[in-house]
């Protein structure tokens, strides 16, 4: 029988852990930590996501900042923003959500903020730690893949783990935290993608799959051998004629096939999702408590 990996749980006790911290540190005469969060014109989805996000920094005591530009903004205005939160010694973290206006660049955008603010974990000298293993701002969802896998104990050292997908937000980076010294990590890596051959028998043989490609229903029962941990980082809106909405989030897993090979498996929603947030509280927490210097 598989075990369900609840994100949802998980998630409620990480962020009742942090409000506590915050607790001890307004106990001890510190200020809460501060984060703020820069949005830029009017998508749906990025609002939705800095609602949530700013919703959550209140959950467990944070203060928040939600600085909001207009489609129009210059990328020059928006890097003296950037200027100025780097240099405001009362805000521990800040965030610019993506994705930007075409005539913005993104990778300039994030390369102006201080890593040491850089609470996303997509500065280059963050990424650059987090493959030599130093202290680092890790990214939201390699970091709450981490932290299911420490809270179910699930074994990682001398396992095989296949990660599906590349990308420099999940891909890559869960392949390295993996890959490294200590656990959850000490697993012998592979990284599948559009152009791997002989997917399917490459799954057969792994203790831990990550797919992270962004195809629903991608993985399917016959890629994966008994007793494997699925961990399912796909969230697809897709039309559904069950939902009010008329859409549902699809994992990259079909989970009915999948889910009886399993030892543990992430739902979607419930699973790798609502730890994404947690690792942004968690980011902030240690800037504010100045771990990543
Ligand atoms: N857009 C979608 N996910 C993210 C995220 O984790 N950080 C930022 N800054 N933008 C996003």
């Amino acid at each position: 029988m598989y075990q369900i990996i609840d994100g949802k749980a998980i998630s409620e006790q990480v962020k009742s852990e942090i409000a506590a911290e915050v607790s001890q540190m307004l106990a001890a005469g510190k200020r809460a930590p501060h984060l703020a969060v820069i949005i830029v014109g009017h998508d749906g989805g990025s609002e939705t996501y800095v609602a949530h996000k700013v919703k959550s920094c209140e959950q467990v005591g944070f203060k928040s900042t939600k600085i909001t530009f207009d489609d129009n903004v210059t990328e020059a205005e928006l890097l003296t923003k950037i200027e100025e939160l780097n240099k405001d010694t009362e805000l521990d973290g800040f965030i610019v959500q993506l994705p930007l206006p075409k005539h913005i660049s993104e990778q300039k955008v994030i390369e102006a903020i201080d890593y040491r603010k850089d609470v996303d974990g997509f500065h280059p000298v963050n990424v650059g730690r987090l493959s030599i293993g130093l202290p680092c701002y890790v990214s939201a969802t390699p970091s709450g893949i981490i932290e299911l896998l420490k809270r179910y104990e699930i074994p990682t050292a001398g396992k095989k783990c296949v990660v599906i997908g590349r990308s420099n937000i999940v891909g890559k980076p869960i392949a390295s935290l993996m890959m490294q010294k200590g656990y959850p990590g000490d697993a012998t890596v592979t990284v599948c993608h559009s152009r791997t051959q002989n997917l399917k028998e490459i799954c057969l043989e792994a203790d831990i799959i990550i797919a992270a490609l962004g195809q629903p229903e991608f993985l399917t029962g016959d890629m994966v051998k008994n007793g494997a941990a699925v961990i399912d980082v796909g969230t697809t809106r897709v039309t559904s004629d069950k939902t009010k909405s008329g859409f549902r989030l699809s994992g990259d897993v079909n989970f009915d096939e999948v889910a009886p090979k399993c030892s543990f498996i992430t739902p979607v929603p419930g699973g790798v999702g609502p730890m994404t947030i947690v690792s942004l509280l968690k980011n902030t927490l240690l800037a504010a408590k100045k771990e990543i210097y």
